[in-house]
């Protein structure tokens, strides 16, 4: 299903956690993107893909601390997981209506419907054994490797998301990325800092409603073929500007922007994408910038760190280097840094707030510190000699 529409009829075995078989497609219009584009390509299996697909919702094998986490929540394997609570999720609408249960979408789904969440954080987040963990949350069809859950507050769904490296620092740097973009006037998912019994974590509100869907860079690009003479950044802009996006190119140059000033180090094609309306299945805008956590040099240690440039994710290239982005901004003087002592101080008031949870050294604070107003200094040196 998605939302209220049918969209296949299919066999869903629950011993091999996947697709086994698909009877019938239904308003396939309405199906993921990715797998709606290809179906009629000679070459694409489209059972495989489904299941591909399903499965890369569930919680990935690479998240940090699972095996616990999935101790607590009583099963062997993530894959478990995919079709508990009929999988449905806060990312989309996608969802299992069981033949001869006829489950509606309003009584089911997590956006207007409460669900129980607590003992999943603490499990999740904390790290800690609960006994009893209800299946029915939208926490079992979470990507990414950071620990995060869904809750609820003030009736709105946020996503709590933990820390990975030593240094801690992903929550400060996800609170950075969202000051920088109010400054620069881009749009951006807003991240909080704050703690859960003495742990960090940020947190933000969903960007997805009941009647929309966020769709990856990655299934959009795999919607059209690319010539060999365009390069897959103008490939993804010329889609988006295709399906009618206003402002594509703009709204990825702000995302370049700011992973070259917070040197994000992972913006692969599942951090991006579009918000797409599901009932109309019109492609309304650029997702907000999120997820930009993984970066001003977080992974490396204090002996290490180096703001003079390293190597980003970009549009799958994996190893480019940040001097080499400012080169894809059209017009490089729109951007007005006036700002940026505000946001040099800003950072490192948050730094210095957030020592006692961190247990950053002061010298740690001071390097990250000066990292980013080396960053604004390289950028505004571009930008006058691009007058
Ligand atoms: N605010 C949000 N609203 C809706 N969906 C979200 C939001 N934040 C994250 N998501 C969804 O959850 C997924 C995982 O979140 P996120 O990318 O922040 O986690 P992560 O663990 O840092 O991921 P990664 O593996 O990329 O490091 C996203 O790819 C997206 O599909
Ligand atoms: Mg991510």
């Amino acid at each position: 299903m998605n939302k209220n529409r049918e969209v296949a009829l299919i066999e869903y075995d629950t011993n091999l956690n996947g697709i086994s078989k698909i009877y019938e497609k239904i308003n396939f219009e309405y199906a993921p993107l990715n797998l709606y584009a290809n179906q009629n390509r000679k070459d694409f299996n489209l059972q495989k893909e489904m299941n591909r697909w399903f499965k890369g919702r569930g919680i990935p094998s690479w998240r940090k601390d699972l095996e616990r986490l999935l101790k607590s929540l009583n099963v062997k394997f993530s894959d478990e997981l995919l079709d508990k609570a009929y999988g449905l999720s806060l990312s989309d609408q996608y969802w299992l209506n069981p033949i001869g249960k006829e489950l509606k979408w309003k009584d089911i789904n997590f956006f207007t419907n409460n669900f129980e969440y607590k003992a999943f954080l603490d499990a999740s987040i904390l790290s800690k054994s609960r006994d009893k963990i209800s299946l029915m949350t939208p926490n079992n069809t979470t990507d990414g490797m950071i620990q995060k859950a869904w809750i609820i507050e003030d009736k709105k769904r946020i996503l709590i998301k933990g820390t990975f490296y030593n240094a801690n620092q992903e929550p400060l740097n996800e609170k950075l990325t969202s000051i920088i973009c109010d400054y620069l006037g881009f749009d951006y998912c807003n991240y909080e800092v704050d703690t859960l019994e003495n742990k960090l974590v940020s947190k933000c509100e969903d960007f997805i409603d009941e009647n929309t869907e966020y769709v990856t860079a990655y299934d959009i690009l795999q919607t059209e073929k690319k010539n060999n003479d365009v390069s897959t950044y103008e490939h993804y802009i010329n889609i988006l500007e295709k399906n009618g996006i206003k402002n594509a190119r703009e709204n990825v140059e702000n995302m370049l922007l700011i992973d070259f000033l917070v040197m994000n180090i992972d913006r692969h094609l599942g951090n991006f994408g579009i918000i797409r309306n599901v009932e109309t299945l019109k492609w309304e805008k650029i997702a907000p910038i999120f997820d930009t956590g993984e970066a001003m040099n977080c992974d490396k240690e204090l002996f290490f760190i180096d703001f003079n440039d390293g190597k980003g994710r970009f549009f799958g290239n994996d190893n480019k280097l940040f001097s080499e982005y400012l080169k894809y901004i059209k017009n490089i003087n729109r951007f007005d840094i006036s700002s940026k002592d505000e946001i040099i101080n800003k950072w490192s008031k948050i730094l210095k707030d957030y020592k006692i949870y961190t247990g950053m050294q002061d010298e740690r604070i001071d390097k990250l510190t000066i990292g980013l107003k080396h960053r604004f200094d390289i950028l505004e040196k571009y930008m006058n000699t691009n007058q």
